[in-house]
């Protein structure tokens, strides 16, 4: 059996898996690819998978070679052959994907309106998150940063598998952990840190659809630990890093009984104080569950508020993929109410379904604040530091 032939400077770390890849494998992967894809365990069914992604045809002695690195993807891009499948699960899906990692249809979508004062005011889609590079699908990269603020991980090459392995592994949802990295261009991205422990629902996020794993107070992906510093393989622990932003905040700190107490007593703007550990989970405004059995654990039936040993992590208030707002936020950073968050209806560039869809099926009381009062009866250092300053 030969090896595949690792291009230049590149690591081969799915070896095992290339090396059983056989003219005879290879002559059912033909069959595969005519016929549909089984809508199950497809990150899990090997080599008989390779037709989902790959174009077949670049073997050389019974061997899959690919071109380059990217190259013989049925899509183009990387993040192009993903969402072949993905953007009707619900990660590219009209804002219709209710996703715990968001959908990415909010980075194609540019509000503008004016304060009473005239001053026109934009959130332009770039902004609203990871801006992947699939221009089948009408994404084209970052318009302004070059590299990830906080690190040095480049725009250009930013997909969906600088995050997640394309050829899968054992962590939570296919992250990539400490090693060799996500493929950039001329070679690997080295990780330091592991991948997050957490569990999740399934990848199918349109409410409504078969087990669908859409993101409500009861279901939602349960965080144990590592999540804040998975992302800083990439930012940093970015608001702890001091002088540089105009945020600081920590991000991978216990809530000690301070703030678990605010959290679980906090049921809204109207009832601050009325509510239960029992039922204080927000799919919202999550947080590490430092304790809890993940190989136990329903992550479609989970309530209960933290403990003091609970931490807060950067998808507290980020969302993984996109988001209607400002830096993937999982609401509106700039406004004091809710209600107030952008998409409006009277916005350019909003539809009423961007406008219905913006905080999922989650339902506010008409005077909430900002979601930092579900950890913050009162934001240290005053009211101003609530809404962090706008760039
Ligand atoms: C879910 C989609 C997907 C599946 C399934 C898949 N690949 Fe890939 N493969 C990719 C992408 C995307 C790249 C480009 C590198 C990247 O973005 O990480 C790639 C790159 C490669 C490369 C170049 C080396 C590298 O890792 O960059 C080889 C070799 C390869 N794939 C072989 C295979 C084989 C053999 C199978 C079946 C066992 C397979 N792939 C299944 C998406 C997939
Ligand atoms: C041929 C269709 C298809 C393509 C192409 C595809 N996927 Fe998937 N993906 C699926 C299906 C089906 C599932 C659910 C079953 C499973 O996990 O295997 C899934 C699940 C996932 C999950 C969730 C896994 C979990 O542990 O919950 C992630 C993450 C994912 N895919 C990422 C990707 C990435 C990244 C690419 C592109 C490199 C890609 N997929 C390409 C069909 C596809
Ligand atoms: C593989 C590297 C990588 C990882 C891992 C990563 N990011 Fe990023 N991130 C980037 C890059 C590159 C940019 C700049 C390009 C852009 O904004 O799309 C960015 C931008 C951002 C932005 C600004 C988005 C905007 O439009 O204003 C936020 C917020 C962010 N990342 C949060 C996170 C969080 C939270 C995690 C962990 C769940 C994370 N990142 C993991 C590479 C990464
Ligand atoms: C910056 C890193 C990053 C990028 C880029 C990224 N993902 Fe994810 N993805 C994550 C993380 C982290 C989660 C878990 C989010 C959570 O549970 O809150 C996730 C969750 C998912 C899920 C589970 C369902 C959901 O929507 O939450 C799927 C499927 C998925 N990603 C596919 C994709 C596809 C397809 C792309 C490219 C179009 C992509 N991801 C790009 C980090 C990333
Ligand atoms: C308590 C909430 C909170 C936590 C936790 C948090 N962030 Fe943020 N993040 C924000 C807010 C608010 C902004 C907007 C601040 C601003 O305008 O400067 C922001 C902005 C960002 C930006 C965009 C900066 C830009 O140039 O626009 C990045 C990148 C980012 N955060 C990454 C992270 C990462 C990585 C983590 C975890 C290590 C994290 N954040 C944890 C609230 C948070
Ligand atoms: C999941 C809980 C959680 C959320 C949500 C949250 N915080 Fe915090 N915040 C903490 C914890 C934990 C600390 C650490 C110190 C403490 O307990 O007071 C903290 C500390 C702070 C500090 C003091 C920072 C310092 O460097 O001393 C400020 C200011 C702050 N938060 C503002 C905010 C703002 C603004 C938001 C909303 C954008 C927010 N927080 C959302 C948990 C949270």
């Amino acid at each position: 059996m030969h090896r595949v032939v690792a291009p230049a400077g590149r690591v081969v770390y799915h070896g095992r898996m290339v090396k059983e890849v056989t003219r005879t494998v290879l002559a059912t992967l033909c069959a595969v690819m005519l016929a549909p894809v089984a809508a199950a365990a497809f990150h899990e069914s090997g080599v008989a998978s390779c037709a989902g992604c790959h174009v077949m045809h670049g073997s050389v002695d019974g061997q899959f070679v690919p071109a380059t690195g990217g190259g013989l993807l049925l899509g183009g891009t990387a993040s192009d052959t993903c969402l072949r499948c993905h953007a009707a699960y619900g990660q590219y899906t009209a804002g219709e994907g209710f996703g715990p990692g968001g959908d990415f249809y909010w980075l194609t979508r540019t509000w503008t309106w004016s304060t009473p004062g005239g001053l026109l005011q934009t959130s332009p889609g770039f902004s609203h998150g990871h801006d992947v590079v699939a221009p089948a699908y009408g994404l084209f990269g970052d318009a302004v940063r070059t590299i990830a603020p906080g690190g040095d991980f480049p725009s250009r090459d930013l997909g969906c598998t600088s995050c997640h392995d394309p050829h899968g592994n054992a962590q939570f949802r296919l992250l990539y952990g400490a090693g060799a990295g996500p493929a950039v261009t001329g070679g690997r991205y080295a990780f330091a840190a592991a991948a997050p422990a957490a569990r999740g629902n399934g990848p199918v996020t349109i409410p409504g659809r078969p087990d669908s794993g859409d993101e409500t107070d009861s279901r939602h992906t349960v965080f144990g630990s590592g999540t804040s510093s998975w992302c800083a393989n990439c930012h940093g622990l970015y608001h702890e890093a001091s002088g540089s932003q105009d945020f600081s905040h920590p991000a991978d700190r216990t809530l000690g009984s301070a703030r678990a107490t605010q959290y679980n007593r906090y049921v809204s703007t109207e009832q601050p104080t009325a509510g239960v550990q029992a039922t204080a989970f927000w799919g919202l405004v999550p947080y590490e569950a430092a304790t809890v059995d993940l190989s136990i654990v329903d992550p479609s039936d989970y309530t209960l508020g933290p403990s003091t040993a609970d931490r807060v992590m950067c998808l507290s208030c980020h969302r993984a993929h996109a988001s209607p707002f400002r830096a993937a936020g999982r609401w509106d950073f700039d406004v004091a109410l809710i209600a107030d968050s952008h998409p409006q209806p009277t916005d350019g560039g909003a539809s009423a379904s961007d406008v219905a869809r913006k905080y999922y099926s989650y339902v506010f009381v008409p005077t909430q604040d900002s979601l930092c009062h579900k950890c913050h009866r009162e934001i240290p250092g005053g009211g101003s530091r609530l809404i962090p300053a706008r760039r």
